[in-house]
This record gives C-alpha cells, structure tokens and sequence, in this order.
C-alpha cells in the first residue's frame, strides 16, 4: 500500500474496529488521530475538550493532519468523526467514508459490551438530540470529501474491509 487510506464518518460508525480488522488482515499499519493527539497532549480527548475546549482540540487535529501530510505514507489513519475538516484532508491518502444512518450508529453504540465506556469518552455525543443535530450538519460535507463511500449497514466486518481494499487497490 502505497497512499495511505483515510477512514472519516461520525462517531461511534466503527472506525477503529474497522481500521483494526483491515491493519491485521492485509498486514499493514495503523494509527488514529485522537491516539495521535492524546499521546501528543498526554490527556485524553474528553479531558483536553474540558481544560482547553474545542478549538484547540480542532487545532490539534489540523497538526495531526499536518503531520501525516509530511511524514506518513502507506499507513491505515483512522481518524475523529470531525477530522474531515481539516483544510488539507485531500493531500493525505484515499479519503473513505465510512457510512450509516444516525439511527443504526446510535444503536451500535447503545448494544456494545462497553457501551458505557463508548459513549462517556465521547464528549459530543452526551446528548443524543445534540449528537443528532450534528450529524444532519455533517452528512453531506462528509461525502463532499470521501473518495470512495461505504455502508457499515447489513454487513460482516469482513466484507466492509474487503470492500475497502478492493476500492482502493490494495
Ligand atoms: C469527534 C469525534 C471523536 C473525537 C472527538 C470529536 C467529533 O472521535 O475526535 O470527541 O467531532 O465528531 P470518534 O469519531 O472516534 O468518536
């Protein structure tokens, strides 16, 4: 893999679990930006949106993005659902887009094993109307970005990633 893959879409979509299971079945690398970001900051993402509020969190992610423009090559970047608005989004990799309505997220969320966890280290989504709200504001912008769209609904893990390598060559 040569360009790196961008996965976006909103919170709780299953970004990381989809990175994770690509990165160990085509043998590749991956990192994610709010990991990136909380190493760099020592604090986690709800903490640095209490003690320094989210503009500077913003300004953190346009860094991270930053970075990975420089330096990051052939890598898997799974990234915060509100990275995609980045000013140089379109210089990282293939951006993709990982899809589903705002009801099957909210619902993947509610049933996981950690649903608690899931949700209290996300600090956007404490409130479902608001999250929703956010997620009417984001739709469209998301697919303005995407290189490629793929739905998350009615599918195994499996063949999402398949479908990811396949539309981006790997
Ligand atoms: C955010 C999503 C979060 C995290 C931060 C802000 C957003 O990442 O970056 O809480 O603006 O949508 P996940 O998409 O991994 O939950």
């Amino acid at each position: 893999m040569k360009k790196n893959i961008i996965l976006i879409g909103f919170m709780g979509v299953g970004k990381g679990t989809t990175a994770r299971a690509f990165a160990k079945k085509y043998g590749v690398y991956n990192i994610d930006t709010d990991d990136l970001i909380e190493s760099k900051e020592n604090k986690l993402v709800k903490k640095i949106f209490e003690k320094k509020g989210e503009a500077y969190f913003r300004q953190c992610e346009q860094d991270t993005a930053d970075w990975i423009e420089k330096c990051v090559t052939g890598t898997l970047i799974s990234c915060g659902g509100g990275f995609y608005k980045v000013d140089n989004i379109d210089k990282l990799g293939t951006v993709v887009l990982l899809d589903a309505s705002f009801e099957w997220i909210h619902n993947r969320l509610k049933t996981a094993k950690n649903a608690k966890s899931k949700l209290a280290k996300r600090p956007l989504f404490s409130d479902e109307k608001k999250a929703k709200s956010l997620y009417k504001e984001r739709e469209k912008a998301y697919r303005k970005v995407a290189d490629i769209i793929v739905s998350m609904e009615n599918k195994k893990l499996d063949e999402v990633i398949s479908e990811i390598a396949k539309k981006c060559k790997v």
